[in-house]
Order: structure tokens, then C-alpha cells, then sequence
């Protein structure tokens, strides 16, 4: 199997701009295939999730021509989509199987949808649910996994309150909302990114919020609407960002430079957090991007004092957790991750990974059923291993930045899983770090 090798590094330091920011590349993507005309989307995100999504949108009649990082798509209206007489793939992309399963529910036509194999082990259920109160026919491998079959017609708004904080599932419910007769309005328990919300904004859907209520009024029952295209921006992808955020606070002699990366408040808790533990990072040239925020990072090498992750924020900073998990080991106080079962129902079980390459690296782990507890640099020095990052894309960054401060040499397995989010994450990790 192929590997990558990570050696000690005592800085990164350089200038680095990111692919496009994931989430809302698929969301813009699936708008556009929604809008009446051509939309121009620049820096799209060279995540192959994003192109699985493209795939899909491509199968279902919409115009899709890649250039580069920017993209073309040619909608023809919300009722524009024709049925794809083979079945999507969504490959590894939960965002794409959950976003598009809210559209395809709205449509005249049945879909089958399916994925990879970690993405059939994962949970539909929360979709299926509220999809099929609002009038849609699902059916999936034991009522909860894919392959999902979805027959879609005429829709019924509902009121919705989510039974767990996900912006998957609330955007699959505010989408299938577009088609339905009257307002669907959805409540979460807590805070999650709300690009759908921004996005269905630039795209011209008038979008309401009180509190955690978000509503929308739907095109049924004679409210006939159209979504118009768009030519713009994506913002780096925080999420990215992080690693390099991470690998230049860790290593004392770092100064980076991050342009034009996202900075939405419902994405930025991360920079909070490292704020919090002592990290070096300032903002610079904020702006807002057709509603997303956007600026410049420089961050510098500096003692990281560890924490609790725990409650509320947890969904704010959900996807960046398997990076400070792994930071853990080189922080003053360690780090605690509690309230997060969702990881174990992501790309990988990410707790189970993360305790078991931790230990790999001779780490103190203590691993829980909604989290774990990393020990500090009291508990001793960690040192390189062979990482198995189980296919995740965010394990294997993640370590391979734990790589840069351990001792000795550190081999991910099967590095090109990081393609999945950021292609060249390797090879500009490379570039950056020095010896
Ligand atoms: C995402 C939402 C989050 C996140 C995922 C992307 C999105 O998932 O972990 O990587 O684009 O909406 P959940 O909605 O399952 O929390």
C-alpha cells in the first residue's frame, strides 16, 4: 500500500491559498443546477466530494463544464431535473447523498442514490424521517443506509424539530422545502453552519430565522418562484485551513500565511479555540463574499495550552475535532472531547481511529463513547508511527501534522484518502514545512 512519509519539521512557513470551501461548493453546485441559466462558481473545491456531487447533478440533465477550479453549471429550473436512469454515486460525500435526498423529493421522478462503503454504514435515517413526513418515498437497506430509493411528488411543509444538531439534515429538509406547499420551518437543538441559508439568499430565496428556527416558503400551492444564477467566489475551506493552522502553531519557529480563507462565524469557533489555547493567529482584510465572511490568516508558532471541547460548539467545530484530538499529546493540560457521538458516524468512527493511532504513537488516550481525553506533553514525548488512517481524509491530516512534532519518522497509510477534501494537502504540506 502507498504511504507517505512525515519527518520532523521545526517550522512551516510560506504563504498558502486553499480550494474552495467544501460545503458550500456542493451547496452552490446544487442551486445552480436549480436556477434558470448558467452560473459561473470560481475557486469551486477540488474535493472529490464536490465532484461527486457534480457527477450527480450531471446524471440528473443539468449542464456541468469544469475548467480548472471553475465551474459551469447550466440549470432549468427548479423542475428542470430529468431522471437519471443510472444510479447516482455519491461515492464518499454524505453532504451530497443528504443534500440531494431533500431535492429529490420534490421532483416528478424516482431516484436510487448509493456511495462507497463507508458511506453505506452511514446513518439516512435523520433524512428519511422528516422527507417522508413531507409527502416523499424512501426506501434504503434497512430502513436507514444506502442505497436509498427515492420517489418523489408533491410535498406538504412541516414543521420540523431536529433530533440532533446537523446541517446536513437540516438542509435537506430546507431544500425538499423549496417544492413544498407553504412554509417548512426547522428547528435545531444548537448552532450548525448555515451556508444553505446563505446560499438559498444569493441564489434569491428569501430565507427567515428566529432564534434556531430557520423557515422558508416553498413554490407549491401557486407560490411559483425562480432561482436566479449567480457568478462568484468560494472562499477557502477553513476546515483545510486548520491543519496548516495547527502545524504552524505547533511548530515554534512558523510564520504562515493564509489568504482568502472562509470565516463564517458558524465555521470560526475553531480559530476561537486555538485562540483560547495560546495560539498565534491574526486576522486580516475581513470581508463579506456574497454573505460569507472572508479573510486573511498569519498564524506563528506558540505553547498550546489544551482544553474541553464539549456542549454547544461541538457542531460549530465538528469536522475540525479529529485535528485537535491529535494535537492533544503536544498541549500543556491535553485535550477533552466530550458530547460528540456524531463522530462516530462520519467518514470513519473517527473516536475509534483517533484513540487507536494516538496509542499507535504512544500517546495517553482514554477513549469514550462521545469523545476521548488526549494527555499532554506531561504524559511524555510521542513519536513517529505508521498511521492507519482507516480512509478518512481528516484522520490522515490530521496525524500527518502530529507527524511534524513526534519523534522520528511517521508513515501515513494510504495517504491519497486525503483527496477526498484537499488533493494537494501532501504535497503543500511539503512545500511548507522545513526541517
Ligand atoms: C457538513 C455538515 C457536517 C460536517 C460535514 C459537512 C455540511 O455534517 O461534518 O463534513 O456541509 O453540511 P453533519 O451535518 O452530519 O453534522
Amino acid at each position: 500500500m502507498k504511504s507517505e512519509c512525515i519527518q520532523p519539521a521545526k517550522r512551516l512557513s510560506g504563504g498558502v491559498e486553499l480550494p474552495g470551501d467544501k460545503s458550500i461548493s456542493h451547496r452552490y453546485a446544487m442551486l445552480s443546477a436549480l436556477a434558470e441559466g448558467a452560473s459561473e462558481l470560481r475557486n469551486f473545491a477540488a474535493a472529490r466530494d464536490c465532484h461527486s456531487t457534480l457527477g450527480c447533478l450531471k446524471s440528473l440533465g443539468a449542464g456541468v463544464k469544469v475548467n480548472g477550479s471553475t465551474i459551469q453549471i447550466t440549470g432549468h429550473g427548479l423542475h428542470g431535473l430529468k431522471s437519471s436512469w443510472r444510479t447516482l454515486d455519491a461515492e464518499n460525500s454524505g453532504t451530497t447523498i443528504r443534500l440531494l435526498s431533500g431535492i429529490l423529493s420534490g421532483q416528478s421522478f424516482t431516484t436510487k442514490i448509493t456511495g462507497d462503503s463507508s458511506l453505506q454504514k452511514r446513518p439516512m435515517k435523520r433524512v428519511i424521517t422528516p422527507l417522508r413526513e413531507m409527502g416523499a418515498k424512501i426506501q434504503g437497506r434497512d430502513d436507514n443506509f444506502p442505497p436509498l430509493e427515492i420517489q418523489g411528488g408533491k410535498l406538504r411543509a412541516i414543521h420540523y424539530q431536529m433530533p440532533m444538531a446537523s446541517a446536513q439534515l437540516k438542509s435537506a429538509v430546507l431544500l425538499a422545502g423549496l417544492y413544498a406547499d407553504g412554509e417548512t420551518w426547522v428547528t435545531e437543538p444548537a448552532a450548525t453552519r448555515d451556508h444553505t441559508e446563505l446560499a438559498l439568499q444569493t441564489f434569491g430565496v428569501p430565507v427567515s430565522r428566529q432564534g434556531h428556527t430557520i423557515s422558508l416558503k416553498g413554490s407549491g400551492n401557486g407560490h411559483a418562484f425562480a432561482l436566479r444564477p449567480v457568478s462568484l467566489d468560494i472562499p477557502g475551506d477553513l476546515s483545510s485551513a486548520v491543519f496548516f493552522i495547527a502545524a504552524a502553531s505547533l511548530l515554534p519557529e512558523s510564520n504562515l500565511y493564509i489568504g482568502n480563507v472562509g470565516l463564517n462565524p458558524t465555521r470560526s469557533a475553531i480559530l476561537d479555540f486555538f485562540q483560547q489555547m495560546g495560539a498565534a493567529i491574526t486576522v486580516a482584510h475581513l470581508q463579506s463574499n456574497t454573505g460569507e465572511l472572508v479573510g486573511d490568516l498569519s498564524v506563528k508558532g506558540a505553547t498550546l495550552k489544551g482544553g474541553v471541547i464539549a456542549g454547544d460548539v461541538v457542531p460549530l467545530l465538528i469536522d475540525e475535532l479529529p485535528m485537535l484530538a491529535a494535537l492533544g499529546p503536544f498541549t500543556e493540560q491535553g485535550i477533552e472531547i466530550r458530547d460528540a457521538s456524531e463522530l462516530r458516524v462520519k467518514e470513519s468512527d473517527r473516536i475509534a481511529a483517533l484513540a487507536e493511532n494516538l496509542k499507535r504513537m504512544g500517546a495517553k488516550v482514554e477513549e469514550r463513547p462521545d469523545g476521548l481525553r488526549v494527555e499532554g506533553c506531561s504524559a511524555g514525548p510521542v513519536r513517529g508511527a505508521d498511521i492507519d488512517p482507516r480512509g478518512d481524509h481528516r484522520i490522515a491530516m490530521a496525524f500527518a501534522v502530529a507527524g511534524l512534532a513526534a519523534k522520528g519518522e511517521t508513515r501515513i497509510l494510504d495517504p491519497g484518502c486525503a483527496g477526498v477534501s484537499y488533493p494537494n494537502f501532501f504535497g503543500e504540506l511539503r512545500r511548507l514545512a522545513q526541517p
